[in-house]
């Protein structure tokens, strides 16, 4: 199969595109032919080394996917060969910007037909972990007021319509050229980050939902009220500086009901779906160099095949 793969840790430049083996569906696994695969910022920082040297190499990149089940292992029984399906492969193993991918049948979802391959793609990674940090770690609820920070990246933008479907009054930050983005996902105030410090316009939040990480997460508990929550998914989470104030990092654990949910959200409305930029799977490179440039609308698919 053709797929992007690198031999070594470094910059956008040691992605390669050729040849590799074929994977191979083991007991509880399917072999999914890849249509479309997405972009996530743990693609580039597992190919820089930032989590620390890669263990195996060659190593294939690229988390989440959608495809057609084109094997099926020992033991499945839910999905067969034919299948749309949909999903993110576990952090450990070989990823999707490939034209085949194996992985655990009872981690992918069918795809419904209202979703092509390429939103399918874009939205396993954002609103898994959109989810997980919304409705499970923040337990967001009607009435409640939400801060989402970097409210134009995949996952935030994701996490601010479902913050916005609980009933939540949303305020984001993001820069000028992304204001009107985050508007017409339904955020109720916006700010500028270049222009305004959020630490002087907003106080007494129910939730931080902070994708930014660095200063920007460590100020989350000057907006926090007291019995406040925050999650932390751009780095470590910060010490909270108070007993009552939570600072918490979501379990993205790869589950089949996540996915389900994310297919139950899109479909009914209650999210829409980020602006997508669709690449060639031979141009990784190229995507690499803008989602590392950390300051993406939306989303960036792999178109792999038609
Ligand atoms: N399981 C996990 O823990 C998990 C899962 C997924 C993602 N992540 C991590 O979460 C982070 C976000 O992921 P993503 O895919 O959503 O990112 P992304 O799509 O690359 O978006 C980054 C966004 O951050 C915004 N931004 C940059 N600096 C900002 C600032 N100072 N204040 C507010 N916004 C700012 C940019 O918007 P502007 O252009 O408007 O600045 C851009 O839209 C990444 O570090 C990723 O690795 C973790």
């Amino acid at each position: 199969m053709k797929a992007v793969y690198f031999l070594k840790n470094g910059g956008p430049e040691v992605l390669q595109y050729g040849e590799q083996p074929d994977p191979i569906a083991n007991e509880g696994q399917v072999v999914v032919d890849i249509h479309a695969a997405s972009v996530n910022g743990a693609d580039w920082k597992i190919r820089s080394g930032y989590h620390g040297p890669t263990q195996k190499f060659p190593h294939i990149p690229g988390r989440d996917f959608s495809g057609i089940v084109s094997a099926v292992g020992q033991g499945v029984t839910d999905i067969k060969t034919g299948d749309a399906v949909f999903g993110v492969v576990e952090a450990s193993d070989d990823g999707c910007y490939a034209e085949k991918v194996a992985i655990n049948a009872a981690i992918v979802t069918k795809k419904p037909a209202q979703l092509s391959h390429i939103e399918a793609a874009a939205l396993g990674l954002i609103g898994l972990t959109a989810i997980v940090s919304i409705e499970n770690a923040l337990q967001v609820k009607a009435g409640q007021t939400v801060l989402v920070q970097g409210g134009a990246g995949g996952v935030a933008s994701f996490g601010l319509q479902l913050a916005k479907h609980l009933g939540a009054r949303v305020i984001t930050t993001c820069s000028a050229a992304n204001v009107d983005y985050v508007k017409s996902l339904g955020a109720d105030q916006v700010i500028d980050y270049n222009k305004e410090d959020f630490t002087q316009v907003v106080k007494d939040c129910d939730a931080v939902f902070d994708t930014v990480g660095g200063e920007v997460a460590k100020n989350a508990f000057k907006v926090l009220k007291r019995g406040g929550r925050a999650a932390f998914i751009n780095g470590p989470a910060p010490t909270s500086p108070h007993e009552d104030m939570a600072s918490l990092k979501p379990d993205a654990s790869r589950k089949r009901a996540h996915l389900d949910r994310i297919v139950q959200l899109v479909t009914s409305g209650a999210v829409k779906l980020p602006q997508i930029t669709t690449y060639a799977l031979a141009d990784a490179a190229a995507a690499h160099r803008v989602s590392e440039g950390r300051h993406l609308r939306g989303k960036l698919v792999f178109k792999v095949r038609e």
